[in-house]
């Protein structure tokens, strides 16, 4: 009966032409992989690997056709699991959920249920989804980042300031008492850098500019990047003793030009992030910190909504690099 029920999702197909195109679907119920939830989503988000699964990406996502969509949060539809019940309105992010399982740019998505988490108390669903993939991950490194590096000890840099992950580091970095220096490439969101929280603006030529030595003056107690490549390079060359910069992205660049000695002369930490691979059970005490001490006091300036009609444009900037914040997915219009 349930999986004759039909709904609206962004749906990718491969042409003859190996062109990547997405349209809106109307899908059953029936068609979803197993899983103990059912899920209603309220709201998904854009994130730039739902970006690469929209464009054909085989290292994202395998098959298609597709939805895309790697975060969701929407109320419990059905349950074969004791910890959930229908009406229990949660959070899906990383696990498989957009990859190789269909996502959140759908009206409904079925999943395991440990891929979720419940709604903290302060959060709304449509809160989480302005954090969605990109907030948790910031939030992740964060969490690392802050185990480190107290704010006493000086200035965090940001890389890709204005975009999701980095947006939403600024934010939680300001929110939990750090001075926050951001890195943009745009020159034009300089003002909205500053109201969510960055005390000083680095034009991203001018840090790529700094000169090809293997260590430069230090001046940061630590670092969140986004970009990697000659980014990430230039970060762990300018970090304090004893700092250390967390890392989770490539839109910079995937290879790395260094010398060791930011590590062996200085003590500066390297730290890795997959927020897709971040452990079940530590994603429940993640996002209650996300809920409260750590929310960002300005998290409705940070996201722009759209429906599911919207995407193509959206997927589009993302990979051109010019979204700012983050784009929130509202699955409730249609
Ligand atoms: N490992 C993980 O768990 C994880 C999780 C989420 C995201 N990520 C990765 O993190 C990265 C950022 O994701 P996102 O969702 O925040 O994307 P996004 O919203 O597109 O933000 C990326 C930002 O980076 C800056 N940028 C763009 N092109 C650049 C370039 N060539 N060099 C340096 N900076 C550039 C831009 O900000 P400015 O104009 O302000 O500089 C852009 O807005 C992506 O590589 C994504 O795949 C990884």
């Amino acid at each position: 009966m349930t999986n004759n029920i039909t709904f609206n999702a962004f749906e990718v197909r491969q042409t003859a032409e190996n062109q990547f195109i997405g349209t809106i679907t109307e899908k059953k119920i029936g068609d979803l992989p197993h899983g103990e939830l059912l899920i209603r989503v309220h709201y998904s988000s854009l994130n730039y690997k739902d970006a690469l699964s929209a464009s054909g990406n085989r290292g994202v996502t395998k098959n298609y056709p597709h939805t895309p969509g790697i975060d969701a949060a929407g109320v419990v539809e059905h349950s074969d699991d004791e910890r959930f019940a229908a009406g229990d309105k949660v959070i899906v992010t990383g696990n498989d959920l957009g990859m190789n399982t269909s996502g959140g740019f759908g009206q409904y998505i079925r999943v395991p249920a440990e891929w979720a988490v419940k709604l903290p108390e302060n959060l709304t669903l449509k809160e989480s989804m302005i954090y969605g993939t990109a907030g948790f991950t910031a939030a992740a490194m964060f969490c690392r980042l802050s185990a480190i590096t107290a704010p006493e000890n000086g200035k965090i840099i940001v890389s890709g300031g204005t975009g999701g992950v980095g947006s939403m580091a600024v934010a939680i970095l300001a929110k939990t008492g750090y001075d926050v220096s951001a890195i943009s490439g745009k020159k034009q969101e300089y003002e909205f850098l500053q109201r969510i929280g960055a005390q000083e603006i680095i034009a991203r030529d001018e840090f790529l500019a700094m000169d090809n030595k293997p260590l430069l003056k230090a001046q940061f107690a630590g670092g969140i990047d986004t970009a990697g490549g000659a980014i990430l390079e230039n970060m762990l060359k300018i970090i304090n003793t004893f700092g250390c910069v967390a890392t989770c992205g490539s839109v910079a660049g995937a290879d790395l030009n260094l010398t060791v000695f930011p590590f062996i002369l200085r003590g500066v930490s390297l730290i890795g992030m997959s927020s897709q691979n971040y452990p079940n059970p530590l994603r429940q005490p993640l996002w209650n910190k996300m809920a409260t001490e750590w929310k960002p006091e300005h998290i409705s300036e940070l996201y722009t909504e759209i429906s599911i009609n919207q995407l193509d444009e959206h997927i589009k900037l993302i990979l051109a690099g010019k979204l700012k914040g983050r784009t929130i997915v509202n699955l409730l219009q249609q």
